[in-house]
Parts: structure tokens; C-alpha cells; sequence
């Protein structure tokens, strides 16, 4: 007699017998094993800080869309560069809330070498040597439609907008910047920031491109903080990644590492970790997700409501751009997580 099946009531099978022995729980059965045979981990060497910030001092401004989050004057976003330095985060990203009357048709005031985002650049590197500052060169805070490019007649033109885009890398690199991340998803942009680089001594400056960027809706937040949301007539569809498609993205990642890209960003992150996959396969190169606003609004809202755990919802988010081949997240919680993570 079978000694598997003799408990079973007839008609039974033994589950050994379906299985093959094989259990899969055997090693989900305590919290040591768990850990033994965990694949993926988020450290804070993993996390990139998205910051805000405006002219004036001691000002601090509450994002009411992003709970927790802050524009800041540059005093008060040294202090938190010095602290996310302490926690060991290893970059800052800076994004500027720029005065109206600033604003024009071209963007122009991205070029000025004492623009919020240069004179942060300044700053922070003075105060916190030991953090890397990320700028992006978008033209959207500086220009009176928000739309990142420069608008002619209704078109927002390609190659006006590049050369525009490229000398607000190189003033970018000279006020401190480590990495030049472009997103404005022009053609041509990544060839033109590196050359333009070279060429006035910014070689060891790098590119993460904004490689894969789609036209969401999760960027809604985000447009309030940098105060285009009022100002930006149609989408940005002519620009960016229609959100139905993926070789379309594997091609244009492609091209950006073809023209001098250091490194790729996908954005947004949680509804594109195929995209974060594929490339990763396909290229190998550092690989970057930015979690953005409206998916730090999703978990903060849901956990402001009691409908989540948001501490949980926040590390297992994270944690999933690693399964998918994230080296690194640019991501709102980071203060909080590498907090967390430092116990
Ligand atoms: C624009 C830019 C956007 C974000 C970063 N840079 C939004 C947009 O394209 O309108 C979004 C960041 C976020 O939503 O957190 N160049």
C-alpha cells in the first residue's frame, strides 16, 4: 500500500505525488530563510533625492498634491543636502520652482548663470562636497507654456530647442553639476549635450539620459511643484513616449547610448517595469526608474486614508525597480526610506 495515500480519503491524491516533492515554501517558512534565499535588496546606495527649490531664505513650501514634500529656499535645501549626505544617499536631483515674470517663449532664463537651479548647484556643492547633484535640462520651469521645448506656431521645435538645451548643460556643468539629466525627449539632444561638453572641458560630467519617457498622467503633481500646471496648453504627445508602446522605447534607449548616454532612466517607474526589464537585458548599462510624483501621491494618499500600509507600500515599490534591473530610483521617499533602511 502507497503510505503517501493512505490518510487521504479517496479519490485523493497525495500532494508529493502532484508536486514531485518539490515544495516551494519549504524555504518561506521562517524569517531566517527568507532572508537566506531574498534575490533583491534596496540599499541607500540605491536612492536618487528629487528636490524642489525657490529663491528666498528660511522658505519652506508644502506640494499639497505630495505630502511631505517641500519647495525650499537654498538655505534650508543645503541643510537637507547635508542631511541626505549623512544618511549616505549618493545624489540629490534639483528642479526649480523659477518667478512668472522669468518665464518666455525660448526658456531663456535656463541659460543664466544664477538661475535658481546654478546657484543650487553652487551652494550645495560648497556645503556637501560628497554628494552628487543632478540637473535636468528641461526647458518646462523656464518657459511661459511649460512645455519642455521651445514653441514656434504651435510646434514645439526639435533642433532650436536642442541647442538651447545644450548650453543650459554646459552652464549647468560649470555652476557644479555631476550629471546632466536631460528629459525633454528632443532628437538629437544627448549627442549635442556630450559635444557641448567636451568641448568647454566638462569631459568627466555625465549623461543619464531621461531615455524612456512617456506621456502620463503621473506627472500632475510634479507640474504643481514647478508651477506649470496652470500654464501648459495640450500634452506633451508630439515629444514624448506614447505609453502603448516598448520597442519604440528600446529604440530610442538605443539611440541615446549611441550618442554618449552614461546611464538610462525610465520614467514613469512602477506602470513601466517591462520597459526597465527589457532594457536592462538588452543594454546592460546603469539603469535608472524615476518614481514619480503622482506615484508618490498614489501611496501617500491611499496611507493618509488608512487604505495601506504606506511604509510598506513604499519599500516594496522600491524594492520592485530593483527586481526589474534598477541600479538606482529617483524617488520622493528617499530621505524616509534611507532613514528606515539605517534603522
Ligand atoms: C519635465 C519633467 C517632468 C518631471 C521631471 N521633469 C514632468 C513633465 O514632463 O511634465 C516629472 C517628475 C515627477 O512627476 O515627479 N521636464
Amino acid at each position: 500500500m502507497n503510505t503517501h495515500t493512505r490518510t487521504l480519503s479517496p479519490g485523493h491524491r497525495s500532494v508529493d505525488e502532484i508536486t514531485g516533492s518539490r515544495r516551494m515554501r519549504r524555504m518561506r517558512k521562517a524569517d531566517w530563510s527568507r532572508r537566506l534565499v531574498q534575490e533583491n535588496r534596496l540599499t541607500v546606495d540605491d536612492l536618487i533625492w528629487p528636490i524642489f527649490v525657490i529663491e528666498g531664505t528660511n522658505r519652506r513650501e508644502e506640494i499639497a498634491a505630495m505630502p511631505g514634500v517641500y519647495r525650499m529656499s537654498l538655505d534650508l535645501a543645503v541643510k537637507e543636502a547635508e542631511g541626505a549626505a549623512r544618511l549616505g544617499i549618493p545624489a540629490i536631483a534639483t528642479f526649480p520652482n523659477v518667478e512668472m515674470s522669468l518665464r518666455d517663449q525660448t526658456g531663456s532664463h535656463i541659460l543664466d548663470p544664477d538661475n535658481i537651479i546654478n546657484k543650487a548647484s553652487r551652494a550645495i556643492k560648497a556645503a556637501v562636497p560628497e554628494i552628487g547633484i543632478i540637473t535636468d535640462a528641461a526647458l518646462d520651469p523656464f518657459t511661459s507654456h511649460g512645455h519642455d521645448g521651445i514653441l514656434r506656431d504651435g510646434i514645439i521645435v526639435n533642433d532650436e530647442t536642442v541647442a538651447q538645451v545644450a548650453a543650459a548643460a554646459v552652464g549647468q556643468a560649470a555652476a557644479g553639476a555631476d550629471i546632466i539629466a536631460p528629459s525633454d525627449m528632443m532628437d538629437g539632444r544627448i549627442g549635442a549635450i556630450r559635444q557641448a561638453l567636451d568641448a568647454n572641458g566638462f569631459q568627466d560630467v555625465a549623461i543619464m539620459s531621461y531615455a524612456t519617457k512617456f506621456a502620463s498622467a503621473f506627472y500632475g503633481p510634479y507640474r504643481e511643484a514647478v508651477g506649470t500646471a496652470g500654464l501648459l496648453k495640450g500634452d506633451k504627445k508630439t515629444y514624448y513616449i506614447d505609453h502603448a508602446n516598448s520597442d519604440e522605447a528600446v529604440r530610442e534607449a538605443e539611440q541615446d547610448l549611441a550618442e554618449g548616454a552614461d546611464m538610462l532612466m525610465v520614467k514613469p517607474g512602477l506602470p513601466y517595469l517591462d520597459i526597465i526589464r527589457r532594457l536592462k537585458d538588452e543594454f546592460r548599462v546603469p539603469t535608472f526608474a524615476y518614481q514619480v510624483s503622482g506615484e508618490y501621491a498614489m501611496i501617500r494618499a491611499a496611507a493618509a486614508n488608512g487604505w495601506i500600509d504606506g511604509e510598506r507600500a513604499m519599500l516594496e515599490s522600491l524594492l520592485a525597480f530593483k527586481r526589474a534591473g534598477c541600479d538606482g530610483i529617483l524617488t520622493y521617499f528617499a530621505p524616509q526610506v534611507a532613514a528606515l533602511l539605517r534603522g
